[in-house]
């Protein structure tokens, strides 16, 4: 249980408040997410939670709004590659299937690597340059989690394509507020999923592709136990999946110290020590994972498999 999703499942204790299904239509291929009819009460419950946890994000209630908000968002940063969305009815939003593998089967078959959360940074930061009306400023997804990253293997690089649309934060808040909670939300879900020593290289390649180094400046006030995030600790164990504080603190404590938080013009305080971990994770070549996928183009599939 590491995220606002899962937390959501435990709060329905497994019952689904959307039902997905694949739709062809001509050539291509479609998710049907239906939101179920039964769903407002336990979107209501997780709210009140969310208030309690001063957590800075809200399920949308209103089912005509949340598949505006889908729709919207979908089309706005995977539209112009020529991915199409819809409302479906008045329950449903129909979202064109974006090539390639959920980021999470990754995760738990324990073969995320540096490579894989290095795409998901770099889809954080080109979907955060997303100027959106709704929050007047800097878009940012709420719940990003690697279960809502799509990713497609290129070569031996990757592409991350974010989804899901569900959740999403309070617009009041500024958008280095909104989008540094997406790069914590990002780490905190991968840190209590997998051993330290394979957390910690694909966390330094996460913050390190991220790229913007104003938000990622601020990260350790939002990573350290003792820091002033605005929301509350219970809240923070959420996301990593109730992680003993031990544990979290010896992983975020490895990542702080490492060259990715150090300035260009702090040197080294003495020579670096060989680096404790051999990076254990599978070494699979995307090349291997590619037949998994539906492309390796980058362009919708033609038809759904
Ligand atoms: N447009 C899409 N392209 C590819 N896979 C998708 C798409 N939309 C959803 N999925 C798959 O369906 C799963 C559930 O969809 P999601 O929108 O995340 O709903 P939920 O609210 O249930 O998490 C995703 O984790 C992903 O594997
Ligand atoms: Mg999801």
């Amino acid at each position: 249980m590491s995220t606002p999703s899962h937390l959501l499942s435990i709060l329905t204790e497994g019952v689904k408040i959307n039902a997905m299904r694949r739709e062809q239509r001509d050539t291509r291929c479609f998710l049907i997410k239906t939101r179920r009819i039964w769903a407002a009460p336990i979107l209501l419950g997780a709210n009140a939670f969310f208030q309690l946890a001063k957590a800075p994000l809200r399920s949308i209630l209103s089912t005509e709004q949340w598949q505006n908000w889908e729709v919207e968002c979908f089309l706005a940063l995977h539209g112009p590659e020529g991915f199409a969305a819809s409302t479906h009815g008045a329950r449903a939003v129909a979202a064109e299937e974006l090539p390639g593998t959920n980021l999470t089967d990754f995760l738990d078959a324990g073969r995320l690597t540096p490579a894989m959360a290095a795409a998901a940074a770099r889809e954080l930061s080109r979907v955060h340059a997303w100027q959106a009306p709704y929050f007047d400023g800097g878009w940012s997804h709420g719940d990003a989690h690697a279960g809502n990253f799509v990713i497609e293997a290129r070569g031996d690089e990757w592409r991350a394509r974010i989804i899901d649309f569900e959740l999403r934060h309070l617009a009041a808040l500024p958008a280095e507020e909104r989008q540094l909670d997406d790069l914590v939300g990002f780490l905190l879900d991968i840190v209590g999923r997998i051993e330290p020593s394979h957390w910690l290289p694909c966390a330094e390649a996460f913050v390190s592709a991220y790229g913007t180094a104003s938000l990622v400046a601020r990260l350790p006030e939002r990573l350290l136990p003792g820091g002033t995030a605005p929301y509350g600790q219970m809240w923070r164990r959420v996301q990593t999946g109730f992680l003993s504080r031990a544990e979290y603190e010896r992983c975020m404590e490895m990542l702080l110290a490492s060259a990715v938080f150090r300035r260009p013009e702090e040197p080294p305080a003495k020579a670096a020590p060989p680096h404790p971990f051999v990076p254990a994770f599978a070494t699979a070549q995307p090349s291997e994972l590619v037949a998994k996928t539906h492309s390796a183009t980058g362009m919708p599939p033609s038809r759904c498999s």
